[in-house]
């Protein structure tokens, strides 16, 4: 059996599997719930100042087969007592001393924070998170995401928990940021020793046309909310990336956002995470997804020949370039599988008006089944994406693999067409207009 325990900066969980700070993280009794179903660790949904929260608090954005893909939460951070929340902490602790239990926090001053944090640490929390990533209520009031989007504010706050805390201490981010190198910088810079991303996307998740109201609706109001769930996986998965391959970020990662199951996981930690937390799917499967992503998890591991979670971690990182490294004679052209087409023609329509009009239907009207046009087709794989009959659709290489040549050689070869006007540019010289007066230019 692989070994998938985990060390997050110090922070040992028997698994990968973090609960994220939120409503499955709101008691004692939902942890120990969650730790006796299997799950590793738990950022206990955050504690400061307690809050008073409205109804109603949700929104959600249904597929057409009513699987919830995003989710919309306008909730501030626990409206329980303090001292009930520290209680618990310490009983999950007492029951469960090998599970991670981590204490998010969010207050104010450098005051509430060395008493909140001395708090936590007395009550046998493991870690501390920082939530910077809230974009939603607290941020109005200069907590949240207010600070993670200004890394100097963020770098003090690390310092000024530093000052106190013996427990690792973990920073939370916003994905509400242009560019989320700069509060994990900041973060490191400040002395955090871990950081977790992402926080929810601000956002409007929909509007009631008839009542003229956003979602979630209060008293026939509303305001923005964060965004989480599976929509923001890959928004998720591209930050992990940016702050895994930045120099100055050299710390642990905790992947957050839109896991669903041990696959989505695997990705996390092949983009550089050393362990995720979950939210959303638990809110909509409950704690028992656990059941499927341990097991899941190893299975992979073991077919894959790995012993422990370092062995992958990081694995794809080397494979993600910026666009001008790729190779552009690498060419593929999609193939259809005649006895998997049920004949939709989904592939048709989306090639002939939304790409490269490279498929056409069959003269012989008994068969359904499109025809690739070779010479058109980009191999852009829009039809095999929107193709619904599984494996019927396959993108095939068609270059021998020998020749790699990307944007900066070709750029710097003789053969590169230098303006639009150039006939190497193939033929589309003719749509630049030249430089007139009427258009400012001249
Ligand atoms: C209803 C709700 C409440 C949340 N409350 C908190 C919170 O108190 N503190 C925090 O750091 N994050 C909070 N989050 C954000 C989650 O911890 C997590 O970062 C985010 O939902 C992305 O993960 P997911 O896609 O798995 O849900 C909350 C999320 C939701 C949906």
């Amino acid at each position: 059996m692989p070994d998938i325990s985990t060390n997050l900066a110090g922070i040992k969980s028997p698994n990968p599997f973090w609960l994220a700070s939120a409503p499955p993280t709101n008691s004692g009794y939902q942890v120990m719930k969650a730790f006796d179903a299997g799950w590793g660790g738990a950022v206990w949904k955050t504690l400061g100042v307690p809050v008073v929260n409205v109804s109603s608090r949700y929104g959600g954005l249904n597929h057409k087969d009513n699987r919830m893909v995003g989710f919309n939460n306008i909730e501030l951070i626990s409206d329980r007592p303090l001292k009930d929340n520290l209680r618990e902490i310490e009983e999950v602790k007492k029951y469960f001393p090998n599970h991670a239990v981590i204490a998010s926090l969010m207050v104010e001053t450098k005051e509430q924070w060395h008493q909140i944090v001395k708090d936590v640490e007395n009550a046998g929390s493991d870690g501390i998170e920082l939530n910077f990533g809230c974009p939603h209520g607290m941020c109005e009031r200069g907590m949240g995401s207010a600070v993670g989007q200004e890394p100097k504010v963020l770098q003090t706050i690390v310092e000024w928990v530093k000052e106190v805390s013996t427990i690792p201490v973990i920073v939370k981010l916003t994905p509400n940021i242009s560019d989320i190198t700069e509060p994990a910088q900041a973060a490191h810079a400040g002395g955090g020793d871990a950081i977790s991303l992402i926080n929810t996307i601000q956002s409007v998740i929909g509007v009631d046309i008839d009542q003229y109201v956003p979602y979630p609706i209060v008293d026939g109001q509303s305001t923005n909310g964060g965004y989480c769930g599976p929509a923001v996986k890959p928004i998720a998965l591209n930050m992990l990336k940016n702050c895994a391959q930045h120099p100055g970020v050299d710390i642990p990662i905790s992947g957050i956002g839109g896991i669903e199951n041990w696959r989505d996981a695997v990705e996390f930690f092949l983009l550089g995470a050393t362990n995720v937390q979950v939210c959303t799917a638990v809110m909509h499967y409950g704690f028992g997804i656990i059941r499927e992503m341990i097991p899941g998890l190893e299975r992979y591991m073991t077919e894959k020949g790995f012993e422990t979670l370092d062995d992958f971690k990081g694995k794809a990182l080397g494979n993600v370039k910026t666009w001008e490294h790729l190779n552009l004679e690498y060419k593929v052209k999609a193939e259809i599988k005649e006895d998997k087409c049920i004949g939709c023609q989904l592939c048709y329509i989306a090639c002939e008006d939304g790409a490269h009009q490279a498929i056409r239907l069959s003269e012989d009207k008994e068969n359904r089944v499109p025809e690739i046009i070779d010479e058109n087709c980009v191999g852009c794989n829009l039809c095999s994406i929107v193709c619904p009959s599984e494996g019927c659709i396959a993108m095939v290489r068609q270059d021998d693999g020998q020749k790699v040549t990307t944007w900066n050689e070709r750029m710097n070869s003789d053969d590169v067409p230098t303006t639009f006007n150039d006939e190497r540019a193939g033929g589309i010289g003719h749509f630049v207009p030249e430089p007139t007066d009427a258009l400012g230019m001249g």
